[in-house]
């Protein structure tokens, strides 16, 4: 795999709520950031501008809008990312057959446009399952919906690290694994992750991509951090 492979299977995610404060990030991280990922409160709070800039500058641009709506709504939402320069965007596998194909279909008309089927969210338990009605473990739900995703069409999948053994098996090499989740030794405390893991942990086990937020974009040198992370990742692929 050559270095330019690696690093873009590093997305760092842009979880602010200015602007400025993204682009503060993205202006310290310079080329060796290929991979970003915008969500909810970035493109709630500024809007997609940021995020469309990074895509013609090359940066792969991972839209996380977790989609679950009726099939021609996920549809039009895919058509407007994929408008702004998306590479991925995230739905559902919830939602069912039906929305992920109306996804999969829309993102057709752009060709570098990837549809990520969300699994089983990472902070949840089996316990938060069973509130909702759904009787199994997480690791039994997150491959019945990774099934379902790769049915309809989807490129992947999203799941937390520890599940990404067990959905690589299931699904073959030919599926995408993002994986959130993802701490450092030494990282700033975090709080919502039920199992974190280390970026190179969740590569071996067969994530295709690392997710990685906080442990990376609040510490004083960024650039250092994704260096090391990628630097591991290099030195565990040789
Ligand atoms: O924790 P971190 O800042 O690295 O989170 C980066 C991204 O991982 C978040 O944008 C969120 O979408 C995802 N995440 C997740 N499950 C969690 C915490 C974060 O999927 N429990």
């Amino acid at each position: 795999m050559t270095a330019m492979d690696l690093s873009r299977r590093v997305i760092v995610a842009l979880d602010f709520d200015t602007a400025e404060a993204a682009a503060a990030v993205v202006e310290r991280l310079g080329e060796a950031a290929r991979s970003y990922k915008v969500g909810l409160e970035l493109l709630t709070a500024a809007g997609p501008a940021l995020a469309a800039g990074l895509a013609d500058a090359g940066k792969d641009v991972f839209f996380d809008l977790k989609l679950f709506e009726i099939p021609s709504s996920v549809a039009a939402a895919v058509r407007a990312a994929g408008r702004h320069g998306a590479t991925m965007v995230s739905v559902h596998a919830t939602a069912g057959a039906r929305i992920l194909e109306a996804a999969v279909r829309a993102a057709a008309e752009f060709p570098r446009l990837r549809i990520v089927a969300l699994t089983v969210v990472t902070s949840l338990t089996a316990a938060d399952l069973a509130e909702v009605g759904v009787g199994a473990t997480t690791g039994e739900q997150s491959a019945r919906l990774a099934l379902l995703a790769r049915r309809a069409g989807c490129h992947g999948v999203v799941a937390a690290p520890h599940e990404a053994a067990a959905l690589r098996r299931l699904l073959g090499p030919g599926q995408l694994i993002v994986t959130p989740g993802v701490t450092l030794p030494g990282g700033p405390g975090d709080t919502d992750h039920a199992r974190p893991a280390h970026p190179v942990a969740a590569v071996r086990a067969g994530a295709s991509h690392v997710v990685i937020g906080r442990a990376l974009t609040r510490t004083p040198d960024p650039a250092a951090v994704l260096a090391g992370i990628i630097g591991d990742l290099r030195a565990a692929s040789e």
